[in-house]
């Protein structure tokens, strides 16, 4: 007997870009249909961080960006299956859509884990991260606003300790020890729970924009390393 595959409808989560005049700026309250602090991904994947993140954090939105249609998709699924409200998945270039369609200071928390390194010189242009992309992202936060980045490519997180060292806006903050997961699914993102399976080390970061009322004095050191990969988490 064949067996047939449910087909998701993912229309309550995967935005159609089609539908979206080319440059206006979201309206975050139409997006979603509520008003809430907004969290935005970068680079989603098959979707993990946005249905744990949207299940723990149900007082704030999220929106996962995600170049591959297929992963964007996915994730999509993911988070509907997880009988979520309040995560949206844009198929496409995060690039751009910083850039220009983001309302300045609207958005609590911008995340980018484990972004492709682009190994190969003529490759590394493809990378997600800018100098161009942080201004974005420092633009687009909200005060006291929180960029959090994790990656396993050593050179790449210099590369990017470095871009965002030269953004005045952002000062680093300190980065919780990463948890040790209870189950499977227990992980940041499909990519943080790869790696540490094969035992890598993590880079990860945090910076913050100031307060509305604080003075900009930027304080940057070059970001902390952590290898917390005590415990033999499960698989499955
Ligand atoms: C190495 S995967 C990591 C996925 C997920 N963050 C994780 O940790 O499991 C990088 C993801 O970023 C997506 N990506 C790459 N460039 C992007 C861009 N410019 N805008 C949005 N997504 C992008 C890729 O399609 C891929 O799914």
């Amino acid at each position: 007997m064949t067996r047939r595959r449910l087909t998701i409808d993912v229309s309550g989560c995967l935005l159609e870009p089609e539908q979206h005049s080319e440059e206006a700026p979201f309206r975050w309250e139409s997006l979603f249909g509520t008003e809430k602090p907004v969290e935005i991904e970068i680079g989603s994947g098959k979707g993990l961080f946005l249905a744990s993140a949207g299940s723990a954090r149900p007082e704030h939105n999220f929106l996962g960006i995600e170049l591959s249609r297929k992963y964007a998709r996915l994730a999509a699924q993911r988070v509907l299956k997880s009988g979520l409200a309040n995560v949206r998945v844009w198929p496409g270039d995060a690039r751009p859509l910083l850039l220009r369609r983001i309302p300045d200071a609207s958005v609590r928390a911008v995340h980018v884990y484990f972004p492709d390194p682009w190994w190969k010189k003529r490759h590394k242009k493809r990378r997600v991260f800018s100098a161009e992309l942080v201004a974005s992202i420092a633009r687009a936060l909200e005060p006291a606003g929180v960029l959090h980045v994790a990656t396993d490519v050593q050179e790449y997180f210099g590369v990017i300790t470095a871009l965002v060292a030269a953004e005045p806006l952002f000062s680093e903050q300190l980065v919780p020890p990463m948890k040790e997961p209870e189950h499977d699914l227990d992980y940041l993102t499909n990519f943080e729970r790869k790696f540490r399976l094969e035992g890598r080390d993590i880079y990860r970061a945090s910076y913050m924009k100031p307060q509305a009322d604080e003075v900009t004095t930027p304080v940057l050191s070059p970001g902390a390393v952590v290898s917390d990969l005590a415990g033999e988490p499960q698989d499955g």
